[in-house]
C-alpha cells in the first residue's frame, strides 16, 4: 500500500526510501465526518531533527499523540535506533504508564493489526521526592537532580521573578560569581545561603529576602551538587521520562518545571554543539566520526514553558533548540491546548504540526502565519471536517508543504492520561 511520509524531503526519500528511519503514526482519513474511512499509512521521519507541534482542545488526544510519537522513538528501526536519545518532560505525571501494555484497548489495537506492548523507558523522579514517591507507590527507576552550580543568575531571576537591576539581583550575581570562582560548579544551595549572609555590604532585609527564596528552593527537592549528568541522560537508545508533576503543589510550580527544562535544554544543546565540532575535526582528519545521538525532547503543556507573553527559564533555551537545533541534532516536540499562547517565534520554526480539533478562533489564527505556506488548503475547513473522534488531526508538513487529515494510531502502551488509576494521585491529564 502506498504510504505518506511526513517530515522527509526528497533527497532523504531517495537515500533511505520511505520506510527506513520512520515511525508509524496513523492512517490517512479519506472523506469527511461520518463518511470518513481510513486509507494509507502515515509515517513520520525520525532520522532527522524536527520541530514539531501538537495542538488541540482538551481531551482531543494531544498527550496520547505525543505518547505515540514516543513509542515510535522507543521502537525505532535499526537504521536509526542507535542514533536516538529521548527525554520526555512529564508535566502532569501521565507517561509512567508507558511501561505497561495497553490491554484496555486490545480490540482497537487488533483492528489496526497491532498488539499491546510495554515500552522500554526509564522513569526519573526528582531526587528529593524519592521517599514520597515510594510511599505513594509511584513507580520509578532512578532520580535526577540539578546542580545549583550550573544555574546562572538569569535562571534564578526568572524562576524567582527578581529584577536583575534590583539590590536582590545584584547580590545574587555577586554570590554566584564568588561561588563559581571558588568552587566551580560544585556548590550547594546551603553554600549559596551562607554566602548571601556573608555579603554584609547589603541591607539585612535584602539578604533575608534572598535567603528566604533559596530556603524555599532547597525544599523543592530538585537541587543537589551531584545531579545526573547530561551525558547519562542522553545515552543512545534510551527514552527517559522526567516526572516533574510533583511540583504542581508549589506556588511557583511551573517556574520550577521550567527551570528543569531550561537547564536541560541549554546543556544538551551545548554538548551537542561541542561534539559536532569534534565530529567535524575527526572528519577533516579522516578519522571515523563518533557522532552523538540526536536528542529528542517532548514537552506536554508547552505554553507553560515557552509562553508568548513573558519569559520563563526555559523560553530562551527552547527557542535556541528550534532555531539552531537542526545542525547540532536536537529535536523538539511541543504539545499545547493553545497555540496562541506559545511564543510566536517558536511556532514559526515548526516543520511538522498535528492539529487536533481546535475551537478558539485565536488558536486557529495563531497558526495563520504558518498556514500561509499551505495557501492552497483551507485548514479551518479541514479541521472542521475531521470526524468527531479522539485522535483525528490534520497534519501540516512543511517539508512537502502538504496537509493530511490523519487518524493517529492507537497506543501500544497504556495511556494513563484521563483514566482514574489505582495508583494514588496519578492519571491526570
Ligand atoms: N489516537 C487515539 N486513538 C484512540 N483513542 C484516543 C486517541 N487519542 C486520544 N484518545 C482518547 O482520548 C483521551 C484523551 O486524550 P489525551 O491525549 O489525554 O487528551 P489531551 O488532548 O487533553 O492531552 C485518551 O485518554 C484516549 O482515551
Ligand atoms: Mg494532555
Amino acid at each position: 500500500m502506498p504510504r505518506i511520509t511526513v517530515g522527509r524531503d526528497e533527497g532523504d526519500v531517495e537515500e533511505f526510501g520511505e520506510m527506513k528511519g520512520t515511525g508509524f503514526l496513523g492512517k490517512h482519513i479519506l472523506g469527511e465526518q461520518k463518511e470518513a474511512s481510513l486509507g494509507n499509512e502515515v509515517r513520520m521521519d525520525i532520522a532527522r531533527p524536527h520541530v514539531m507541534g501538537i495542538f488541540g482542545k482538551r481531551g482531543q488526544g494531544k498527550s496520547y499523540t505525543m505518547g505515540t510519537v514516543a513509542e515510535e522513538l522507543v521502537n525505532a528501526d535499526d537504521a536509526v535506533r542507535n542514533n536516538l536519545s529521548t527525554i520526555m518532560i512529564d508535566s502532569m505525571g501521565i507517561f509512567w504508564s508507558m511501561k505497561y501494555p495497553n490491554n484496555e484497548d486490545g480490540a482497537i489495537l487488533d483492528r489496526w493489526d497491532l498488539g499491546p506492548e510495554s515500552m522500554n523507558v526509564r522513569l526519573l523522579i526528582p531526587e528529593g521526592h524519592e521517599e514520597k514517591c515510594r510511599e505513594d507507590g509511584i513507580p520509578f527507576d532512578r532520580t535526577f537532580a540539578i546542580k545549583p552550580g550550573e544555574m546562572n543568575s538569569g535562571d534564578w531571576e526568572l524562576a524567582f521573578n527578581i529584577d536583575p537591576t534590583s539590590p536582590y539581583g545584584i547580590l545574587l550575581e555577586r554570590v554566584i560569581d564568588k561561588l563559581k570562582r571558588e568552587k566551580g560548579t560544585g556548590f550547594s544551595i546551603q553554600d549559596m545561603i551562607r554566602t548571601i549572609k556573608d555579603h554584609d555590604e547589603f541591607d539585612i532585609d535584602v539578604r533575608r529576602a534572598l535567603v528566604n527564596r533559596f530556603t524555599t528552593a532547597d525544599d523543592w527537592g530538585i537541587f543537589s551538587p551531584d545531579g545526573i549528568t547530561v551525558r547519562e541522560l542522553t545515552q543512545r537508545e534510551t527514552v527517559s521520562i522526567l516526572d516533574v508533576s510533583m511540583f504542581e503543589s508549589l506556588s511557583r510550580g511551573w517556574s520550577v518545571r521550567a527551570l528543569v527544562v531550561g537547564l536541560l535544554a541549554r546543556k544538551v544543546l551545548k554538548q551537542r554543539m561541542e561534539s559536532k565540532r569534534v565530529e567535524e575535526l575527526e572528519e577533516m582528519e579522516g578519522l571515523p566520526t563518533s557522532d552523538s545521538p540526536i536528542v529528542w525532547m517532548l514537552i506536554d503543556e508547552a505554553h507553560q514553558y515557552i509562553p508568548d507573553e513573558g519569559q520563563t527559564p526555559a523560553s530562551e533555551p527552547l527557542l535556541q533548540w528550534a532555531k539552531i537545533g537542526r545542525e547540532p541534532g536536537v529535536s523538539v516536540v511541543l504539545a499545547t491546548q493553545q497555540p496562541a499562547r506559545i511564543n510566536a517565534n517558536f511556532l514559526s520554526q515548526m516543520d511538522i504540526m498535528f492539529v487536533h480539533r481546535l475551537t478558539a478562533q485565536a488558536d486557529i489564527e495563531a497558526l495563520g502565519e504558518i498556514m500561509q505556506t499551505y495557501m492552497r488548503y483551507n485548514i479551518t475547513e479541514l479541521i472542521d471536517n475531521l470526524p468527531r473522534q479522539n485522535g483525528a488531526a490534520v497534519i501540516l508538513d512543511d517539508n512537502s508543504e502538504r496537509v493530511y487529515p490523519v487518524q493517529v494510531r492507537p497506543r501500544k502502551s497504556w495511556h494513563a492520561g484521563g483514566t482514574p488509576t489505582a495508583i494514588k494521585d496519578r492519571g491526570r491529564t
